[in-house]
């Protein structure tokens, strides 16, 4: 992937200007940037056949995170382009590829207001389409509580289980059609930590799907920030559909800033992008 006439360390040090909570990580990372020539970018672009290709290929890259460190701590996604992953990884444990006994895992976000016995919440969906088939302790898996009604003591209360866990080493992500990572939407700047957001027009009408009306999706969701999730050792993007091209385009190649959340993945030095064709038919 090729980058335009700026240099990564340019473009770095520019943006974090406007973002400065993130000062410190910039210095650190304009330094390693400036090491690279210009035109040159280190994110890994996994072209997958299809959906079901590009479910099979990340769950082999989670899997390799699993062998390598069986107390991994793994960081989860919800939405449907995760559901082959979880599926594909649900394989490799019935067949005795992973043991997933020591395994932590900590997800992104959660809506407000929904709890564990909610099927449309998030806790819901990761223990009806990964955890309860696996052999994940229940007490190692982490999400917000959409429960806790006081928004400051939910982001407080799960920025201290993220830092309780210690470096994620593998952050897996989904893209929204906005842009979204986590429900981290496009904003002015750069939400840092764990915070609750007001969910995006774009955003309740594409999730929409998963409830009985538009009516019915929360307003509202607790999620992990967008410094909290450039913390991970390797951020793993998975992306499928058309629907998503022009956004990953714009996400990977265009300019960094808190209007495309996903953008900032090109501040983070090991970034796998695992996408089917369609998803990068612009590419
Ligand atoms: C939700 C989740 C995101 C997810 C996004 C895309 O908004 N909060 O984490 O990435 O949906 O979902 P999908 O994979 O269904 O397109």
């Amino acid at each position: 992937m090729r980058r335009g006439p700026q240099t990564v360390a340019s473009r770095f040090a520019e943006r974090m200007e406007q973002t400065p909570y993130l000062k410190h990580a910039a210095k650190k990372k304009a330094g390693q940037a400036a090491k690279r020539t210009e035109g040159e970018n280190d994110m890994r672009i996994i072209r997958c056949r299809n959906y079901e290709d590009m479910g099979k290929k990340a769950a082999n890259l989670i899997g390799a995170t699993v062998i390598r460190k069986p107390d991994c701590v793994l960081g989860l996604a919800t939405g449907s382009t995760p559901l082959g992953i979880y599926a594909s990884l649900i394989e490799r444990y019935q067949d005795k590829d992973l043991d997933f006994s020591a395994v932590k895992s900590v997800n992104l976000d959660e809506y407000k207001g929904l709890g564990e016995d909610n099927p449309q919440s998030y806790r819901y969906y990761m223990k009806e389409n990964f955890f309860r088939h696996i052999n994940i302790r229940p007490e190692n898996t982490h999400l917000p509580d959409g429960l806790e009604p006081d928004s400051a003591k939910a982001c407080a209360d799960y920025d201290a289980v993220i830092a309780s866990m210690g470096q994620v080493d593998l952050q897996l992500l989904g893209l929204g059609h906005d842009g979204h990572i986590g429900f981290n939407e496009p904003n002015q700047y750069f939400d840092k930590e764990t915070h609750c957001v007001d969910l995006a027009p774009m955003t309740i009408e594409a999730n929409k799907r998963f409830f009985a009306s538009a009516d019915e999706v929360p307003r509202q969701a607790y999620t992990m920030g967008i410094a909290a999730i450039l913390r991970a050792r390797c951020v793993l993007l998975a992306v499928s559909g058309r629907d998503k091209a022009k956004i990953l385009k714009e996400a990977l190649t265009g300019p960094i800033t808190p209007e495309v959340p996903a953008s900032a993945l090109q501040f983070h030095p090991n970034v796998v992008v695992v996408a089917d064709e369609d998803a990068l038919s612009l590419f």
